[in-house]
């Protein structure tokens, strides 16, 4: 649609006396620098993607880790209808609706794909299935050294396809509204989920095969660190603007396992969408990874999502300005008053300071307890107080720094 492919703006030119003259005009958004998805679609709100570039923003984006989920009482109704969680995930028409239901809701400044990090395993054939009260459970886990040699790289468009599907459904739909996030564990968390076979174990299991099996393991990684870079690339390309990787177990690890069995990997996987979807700017998301930051920031990443046991300060002062920094308020903190949910907001917003480069952002998962009226009051809370944390420039001057600045 045409109107959706221009930006209005004012043109300021000279007259004979020198006197400034306003002209209202319209041009291309790709003329004027702004952030396209692989489909050349344009956006209404790029705050989320100027954020991850350290672009100047009005205000503090915001979105939310499983932002569509259990605490909505539409996904729990859209669930039942469907029957089960896997049929939400493998049914585009599905998975797209509840990835609309929380911005129906709420002014989030992204949407993200509903699906999970699981399918990668489940398309190797691990037979995923999601049990009540223990959750995701793999029915042929990896057991012996042999099965890592029997699984190979998913091709995303014939074994995952219902995900690029779900992804192409829900850009339409978004209409440009706001950037979809696509998304993929991290080689260890997925290995983790590969070898104890389900969630809620005490990883004794994944933590002795990488004492006793370095090779196989780094085998296991090398073999999911390429499915998850052509299945973010197939992603990507399928449209999602932004890329985040969930590294949910790394902080189980010591500083040397980190590095050897984690962050080697999603490096390796950052450096390869840089040359697939050179475009789409990628978040690394260690949880417990506070310690590492710097380490992380080397990845070549764009952004880096913090917990919410890591001062976000000092997270932006060790970092410096080589990449954005999403998060990070404590998940539990939506179970406190609306007066002690502003108070925190305000604290992590006061604690990052001055400028861009924040996405606001839950330290973890929102949980299924959660209102869903306390959402409101943390989205509201960010726009209003962030404000003041942002130079606003006017259009003509942020034209010319768009054109400068570079992904
Ligand atoms: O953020 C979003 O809105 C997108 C949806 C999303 C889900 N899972 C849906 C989901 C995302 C981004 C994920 C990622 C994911 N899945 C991670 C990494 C992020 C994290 O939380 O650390 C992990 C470790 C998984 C694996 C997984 N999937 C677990 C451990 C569970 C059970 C956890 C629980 O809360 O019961 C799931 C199931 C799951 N994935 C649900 C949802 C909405 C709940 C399923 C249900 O409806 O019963």
């Amino acid at each position: 649609m045409w109107l959706s492919a221009v930006r209005f703006g004012t043109l300021q030119t000279r007259d004979k006396s020198q006197r400034i003259t306003r002209k209202k005009f319209a041009e291309p958004l790709r003329q004027v620098g702004s952030v396209e998805t692989m489909t050349n679609r344009t956006l209404k709100n790029d705050r989320f993607l100027r954020a991850i570039r350290r672009q100047p923003v009005r205000q503090t984006p915001i979105w939310i880790m499983r932002q569509a989920g259990r605490y909505l009482p539409e996904y729990r109704e859209a669930r039942k209808q469907a029957g089960s969680f896997l049929t939400l995930c493998q049914t585009p028409e599905l998975a797209c609706k509840v990835t609309l239901q929380p911005l129906e809701r709420y002014a989030l400044d992204a949407a993200i794909i509903f699906s999970d990090i699981l399918v990668i395993p489940d398309a190797m054939g691990l037979g995923l299935t999601m049990v009540e009260s223990i959750g995701p459970v793999f029915e042929n886990p990896i057991t012996r050294t042999d099965d890592i040699r029997r699984l190979g790289v998913p091709d995303p468009e014939s074994d995952l396809g219902y995900v690029l599907a779900a992804v192409r459904t829900t850009v339409d739909h978004l209409a440009g509204s706001v950037p979809l996030i696509g998304f993929s564990g991290s080689p260890w968390t997925l290995a983790v989920y590969m070898i104890e076979g389900r969630s809620k174990t005490d990883f004794s299991k994944i933590l002795s095969f990488a004492e006793s099996n370095p090779k196989e393991l780094h085998e296991l990684l090398r073999i999911l660190s390429r499915s998850v870079s052509v299945y973010l690339t197939a992603k990507a390309k399928a449209g999602a603007s932004a890329l985040m990787i969930f590294d949910t177990w790394g902080g189980l690890l010591t500083t040397r396992q980190y590095q050897e069995f984690s962050l080697q990997f999603m490096t390796r996987i950052v450096k390869e969408l840089a040359h697939s979807v050179p475009d789409t700017p990628v978040i690394l998301f260690t949880k417990g990874g506070g310690k590492w930051l710097e380490s992380m920031a080397q990845s070549g990443c764009h952004a880096i999502g913090i917990d919410w046991t890591t001062d976000i300060g000092e997270a932006r002062s060790r970092v410096g300005d080589s990449v954005a920094l999403q998060g990070n308020l404590n998940p539990d903190s939506l179970k406190n008053s609306d007066r002690e949910i502003e108070n925190e907001t305000a604290g992590i917003l006061a604690a990052f300071g001055r400028g861009s480069g924040h996405i606001f952002n839950l330290g973890h998962g929102i949980k299924p307890e959660i209102d869903p009226a306390k959402v409101s009051v943390l989205v509201h809370a960010v726009q209003d107080m962030s404000r003041r944390y942002h130079e606003w420039v006017p259009t003509s001057v942020k034209r010319r720094a768009d054109y400068s600045s570079k992904r």
